[in-house]
């Protein structure tokens, strides 16, 4: 079914959940540059998330734990300079929110003050819930994270399905249901079954955006190194690619390269 879309100059927390009232689906896609930022931004999608995906795709490293508050502080700032529509939200890096509630204040409000950022992102259900009310009563917007949260991996030894069983399913549940309750503005369910992600997203009022959980939510979002085929090693079944941008770059750069090598480049009317 298709909804007519309202034309938002700028996406904010409540735009989203009347979007998710009006049945209209939101779009999100992470960014961790200025120049990728405006392209997403110019392209319409409602949501940036600078996500703590960077710890991968852009330093390389094997999982999420390592980037820092600081790190993410840099790659936020960069998005939020190009973004004129979309709502930026800024992922807590691992260790800078577990120890303590007060400690997950400040490292959210690092990230509104130094990088400019509209809200945070936070892994977990009730064993954070403390956490969660005391950046929220600080009046920052919060965005839940359950399902698969990557910060836990080494917990859960791999990155397949989770709440497949009916106690994990359960808690899942009562997790959204919470932080619906407790003030946050939406949550993002990460590779959990599509039945049990309905399930979720029917019963609260705040929208789902999935990774990996079905089309029966309120909303998708990917990572843009993942979706654009930048990155060949990574093809989970939730993963459309919409181009082959590693094809396609590294034909161009050795097309770039010979040229210079053969004197092709540059030509006269590429010189002064
Ligand atoms: O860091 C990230 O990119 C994320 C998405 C996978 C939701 O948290």
């Amino acid at each position: 079914m298709s909804v007519a879309k309202k034309d938002y100059k700028r996406i904010t927390t409540k735009s989203l959940i009347e979007m998710k009232s009006n049945g209209e689906k939101i779009s999100m896609l992470t960014a961790y540059d200025y120049t990728m930022a405006k392209i997403v931004d110019t392209a319409g999608v409602d949501v940036i998330l600078v996500g703590d995906s960077a710890s991968n795709v852009m330093a390389g490293h094997e999982t999420t734990l390592p980037i820092t508050l600081d790190q993410m502080i840099y790659h936020a700032s960069s998005v939020v300079r190009a973004v004129e529509r979309a709502l930026v939200v800024v992922d807590l890096p691992f260790g800078s929110y577990q120890s303590d509630p007060k400690e997950a204040l400040r490292s959210s409000i690092r990230i509104m003050k130094e990088s400019g950022g509209h809200a945070v992102k936070l892994e977990g259900g009730k064993e954070i819930k403390e956490s969660i009310k005391k950046i929220l009563h600080a009046g920052i917007p919060v965005m839940g994270h359950l399902g698969l949260t990557p910060q836990s991996i080494y917990k859960f030894g791999t990155y397949s399905v989770r709440a497949k069983e009916e106690e994990e399913a359960e808690k899942l549940i009562e997790d959204a249901q919470m932080l619906e309750k407790i003030g946050c503005f939406a949550v993002v369910l990460e590779k959990i079954p599509a039945d049990l992600a309905k399930k979720v997203a029917d019963s609260i009022s705040i929208p789902v955006i999935g990774i990996g959980a079905g089309g029966g939510v309120d909303g998708q979002v990917l990572v843009i190194h993942d979706m654009l085929g930048m990155n060949n090693e990574f093809s989970p079944r939730f993963l459309r690619r919409y181009l082959n941008l590693y094809e396609e770059m590294t034909k161009a750069i050795s097309q770039y390269a010979a040229d210079v090598k053969s004197s092709d480049f540059p030509n006269e009317k590429e010189q002064y």
